[in-house]
């Protein structure tokens, strides 16, 4: 089957407190974007690619030069990735494989990005790269902002972060979307829409640097794990 990059780029990254918005900010000599973009191209040259692109930003990028259709984006994460399926509705097939990045993931390694097809590539449904988390967590009750009362230690041996990519079917990623933003049902990320239609997903094990540059410190991280990557 098929694979396809589908890249959402349409948010405005307001936590950076930047000038513009976060995937336009300069990274090792580029803009996280390309530097997002040049990765996916060259971990999978043969993929399809659609990348979705806020309609008001005045930076739109020379997305062709990496070979991806600018698509509009949605008010919402799951809206923009919807408009990035309906775009390809033509060309993909329902069994095709879509495999959802983040444009705020630039450190991505094309090894966690192979293991992840490799693993996942006779499956009926897909999953995503994550991580186990390495803290004790609490979960706790607010009193207020920066205060909170424990309630108890949730084993942590169950709990990952969600990571990109996220690697589904078309149609049942498409399906599953549709029919949860019709619901107004919570989706965070596409896994949330699978498992909100009655799927289960699988999660595997990606590496820590591939993180999502979301506060101002995070660039400092990016460019170091950047600088140290071999793979
Ligand atoms: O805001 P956050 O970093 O969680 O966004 C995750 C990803 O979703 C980013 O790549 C962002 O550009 C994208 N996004 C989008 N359309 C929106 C909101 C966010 O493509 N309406």
């Amino acid at each position: 089957n098929k694979l396809w990059w589908l890249v959402p780029a349409a948010g405005v990254g307001s936590r950076m407190q930047a000038d513009r918005p976060k995937q336009y900010l300069p990274l090792m000599g580029k803009t996280i974007l390309e530097q997002t973009l040049q990765r996916l191209s060259q971990a999978c040259p043969e993929a399809g690619r659609v990348i979705c692109l806020n309609p008001d930003d005045p930076y739109w990028p020379e997305v062709e030069h990496y070979g991806f259709q600018p698509v509009v984006g949605g008010q919402e994460r799951c809206d923009s990735v919807l408009n990035g399926l309906k775009a390809i509705a033509d060309q993909a097939q329902p069994d095709d494989w879509i495999l959802v990045h983040d444009v705020a993931r630039p450190c991505v390694r094309s090894s966690d990005i192979h293991n992840l097809i490799q693993q996942l590539k006779s499956d009926a449904v897909g999953g995503i790269l994550a991580l186990p988390v390495a803290d004790t967590m609490k979960r706790a009750t607010p009193i207020k902002n920066g205060l909170a009362e424990i309630d108890h230690t949730v084993d942590r041996q169950q709990l990952w972060h969600a990571l990109t990519p996220q690697m589904f079917r078309y149609h049942k990623l498409r399906d599953s979307l549709e029919r949860a933003l019709a619901a107004q049902a919570t989706i965070t990320d596409e896994a949330s829409a699978l498992e909100w239609a009655g799927f289960t997903p699988k999660l595997v094990a990606g590496q820590r640097d591939n993180i999502k540059v979301t506060q101002p410190d995070d660039l400092y991280f990016a460019a170091l794990f950047l600088s140290h990557q071999h793979s």
